[in-house]
């Protein structure tokens, strides 16, 4: 068994817990940009002490690269009526052009992942 078996993905348009990557396609080398990330954009995830999103983690890897780069995470640790909603930005600064990969975690429904490919001039 390997972790990658248990990720799972799908159209965040249609399945609710599919993290979804907002970020343009293309931006100027070393520049900051937002990176838009968040879980039910289309279809709300619940977000109760039983149910929840706990984290949406961001990669990048480099087209040219071999690994993946960890680029930050978004911690969501208050459920229920005061609630923290499972979205956020990460404002990042790249060199060159690669594929942006989110994966965010629900409590009860696992891993799941999405990406994006992105360009650098
Ligand atoms: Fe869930």
């Amino acid at each position: 068994m390997k972790i990658g078996e248990l990720i799972q993905s799908g159209d965040w348009k249609g399945e609710k817990h599919v993290p979804v990557i907002d970020a343009p396609a293309s931006v100027k080398a070393g520049e900051a940009v937002c990176v838009k990330l968040c879980v039910g954009a289309e279809i709300a995830h619940p977000n109760t002490p039983e149910h929840f999103i706990a984290w949406i983690k961001l990669y990048f890897k480099p087209a040219g690269g071999k690994f993946a780069v960890e680029l930050g995470e978004l911690d969501f640790n208050v459920h229920g009526e005061l609630a923290v909603e499972p979205k956020g930005c990460l404002s990042v600064k790249l060199k060159e052009s690669g594929t942006l990969i989110a994966v965010s975690y629900c409590n009860l429904h696992g891993l799941w992942e999405s990406s994006a490919e992105i360009s650098v001039e």
